[in-house]
């Protein structure tokens, strides 16, 4: 049997039980594998994708494993369907002990969505960076934050000037963009959380090169069956490494000594230098929040 994503990431004997995670793009992939051992490990887990029958899959997974669970259906793509999805995890639960921001992809379309905003950019960083506004107040004492972003960040740098003029980017550059805004955002978080008195922690994470989950399916044509045979290429992560990548992020009591860290795979690893500009960061929260056309939550720090 091979080796779960909890012990792959030293947190098997991590008690969740009376917690409750929010994971985001888990009906399939990364996102499943981290969803199925938050529950292995005794969290409740709030299933979230936009394909329902893949979330019953998942649910009833969960159910077998004795977790509570339930599935929440949100198109990314859609700014009132992601206010939703944080009004339903909010009377589900409690509170949130976890919040994974982890649905995303590699997108072709070009296509305007929500407020007038490239794809990908919406799906990619506008979204998480919404639901998690939303879910600010819900965060317990010691929730984590964890934000999946990619090493595809490495030769992008933050661009906000195009993203409403129709000829927006897809593809690699697109998502290359959204991976950075992920980086930035998390690590903003990170300092207006700190800022706030808040003892939750923010990162972001690169899961690994991962050819065993559908992140290949929004390729071009022939792309996406070649993506999935770089399975058999030693060096690549399989989707177990993936979530475990995650989980380390997300549950490793030596992740939670300081927030906004970049994890590649389960190692703190320094992004590139456009990814640790603050004021760049500073920008992007402010550009997302008027873009949709709410508050900048949060104060910002007063030194930086
Ligand atoms: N695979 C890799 O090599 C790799 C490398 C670096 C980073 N990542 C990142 O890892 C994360 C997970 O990817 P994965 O590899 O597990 O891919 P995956 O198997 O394709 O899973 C993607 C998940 O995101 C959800 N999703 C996609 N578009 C969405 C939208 N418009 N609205 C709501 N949910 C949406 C999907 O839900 P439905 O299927 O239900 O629509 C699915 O649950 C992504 O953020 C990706 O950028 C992946």
């Amino acid at each position: 049997m091979p080796t779960p994503p909890e012990a792959l990431a030293d947190v098997a004997d991590v008690d969740c039980r009376g917690r409750t995670a929010l994971v985001t793009g888990s009906t399939r992939g990364i996102g499943r594998a981290a969803a199925l051992a938050l529950g292995r490990l005794g969290a409740d887990v709030i299933v979230h994708g936009r394909d329902p029958a893949a979330g019953a899959e998942v649910m009833s997974t969960l159910s077998d494993l004795g977790a509570r669970a339930t599935f929440v259906e949100a198109d990314f793509t859609d700014p009132d369907a992601v206010r939703r999805l944080a009004d339903t995890a909010r009377a589900w639960a409690d509170g949130l002990d976890l919040l994974l921001n982890n649905a995303g992809g590699l997108f072709q379309e070009q296509r305007l969505v929500g407020p007038g905003v490239e794809l990908t950019f919406h799906v990619n960083h506008l979204a998480p960076y919404l639901l998690t506004a939303h879910l600010l107040d819900a965060l317990q004492e010691n929730a984590r934050v964890v934000t999946t972003a990619s090493e595809a960040h490495r030769g992008a740098s933050l661009a906000l000037d195009r993203l409403t003029d129709g000829g927006g980017r897809a593809g690699m550059g697109a998502y290359s963009h959204s991976k950075l805004a992920n980086i930035l955002f998390a690590r903003e978080l990170g300092r207006r959380l700190e800022e706030a008195g808040r003892s939750v922690v923010s990162h972001s994470v690169h899961p690994g090169f991962v050819p065993g989950s559908q992140f290949g399916r929004f390729l071009p044509g022939p792309l996406t069956s070649l993506f999935r045979l770089l399975g058999v290429v030693p060096g690549t992560s399989s989707v177990a490494d993936g979530a475990a990548a995650l989980l380390h992020a997300a549950l490793a009591p030596a992740a939670a000594a300081a927030s906004g860290q970049y994890f590649s795979g389960q190692q703190s690893a320094p992004p590139t230098n456009a990814a640790r500009d603050p004021e760049a960061a500073q920008r992007l929260w402010h550009y997302s929040a008027d873009a949709l056309g709410i508050d900048a939550p949060l104060a910002p720090p007063q030194s930086r």
